[in-house]
């Protein structure tokens, strides 16, 4: 019994330094910030993206207002774009719409809207959705780090991320990004939260 548990412990400190490797690969080479024009950087993406899309039958709705310039991560915040957008299409069948909003949330904080008319998340699911390697795609088809690199790149600008979803009928990821944040130390991750809780559980009361 206390073996079985030793060789956990050991494996769950193998997992995690991989998630920790794998989320530092991620973020590596993203981490200077500058100021762009993150309007700019979403027509871009969508631009990167509209051949695959013109392959299903998926329509863009884009509102994208103009934001003054913010200092991020250029390549951070091009992959958030990306990874939700991805997940769009691949949720919604034929005959669906993906929308994108940008707007002006206040003097110093922008936002950013993904919406679609996919399938949705079970309620049950939705908590666990930005854990690394969280995927109910078929093996091989997700790695399931998408929503964690989004989630970290997010908080490490001092922003927020939350979805709301119905299941059957779309998913709509809110964004808040300051215009301008110290860089922000990024929290665990839920797993790694978990991972922790584990190998160092909190004395028994
Ligand atoms: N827009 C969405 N609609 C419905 N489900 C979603 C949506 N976005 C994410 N999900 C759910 O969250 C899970 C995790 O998403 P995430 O992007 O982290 O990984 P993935 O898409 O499965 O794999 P990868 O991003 O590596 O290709 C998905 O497998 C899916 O179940
Ligand atoms: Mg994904």
């Amino acid at each position: 019994m206390r073996e079985d548990l030793t060789i956990a412990r050991d494996e769950i400190a193998r997992v995690q330094e991989i998630i920790n490797a794998v989320l530092d690969f991620a973020r590596s080479g993203s981490s200077e910030r500058e100021w762009f024009d993150l309007r700019q950087l979403v027509e871009q993406t969508v631009a990167l993206l509209r051949k695959s899309m013109a392959t299903r039958d998926v329509e863009l709705d884009l509102e994208l207002g103009h934001v003054p310039p913010i200092h991020a991560e250029r390549g951070g915040l091009r992959q958030v774009a990306l990874n939700l957008l991805t997940n769009s299409f691949q949720a919604t069948p034929d005959g669906g719409r993906i929308g994108i909003r940008l707007w002006q949330a206040d003097d110093d904080v922008v936002a950013l809207s993904i919406s679609d008319t996919g399938q949705g998340i079970p309620a049950e699911q939705i908590s666990r959705i930005f854990n690394p390697f969280y995927t109910t795609k078929a093996p091989g088809e997700g790695t399931g780090l998408g929503l964690s690199i989004v989630y970290t790149t997010i908080q490490r600008h001092g922003g927020q991320i939350h979805v709301e979803s119905t299941p059957g009928h779309g998913t709509t990821f809110h964004i808040r990004l300051p215009r301008e944040s110290a860089d922000e130390p990024v929290p665990p991750t839920p797993l790694t939260a978990a991972a922790e809780e584990l190998l160092y559980p909190p004395p028994p009361v």
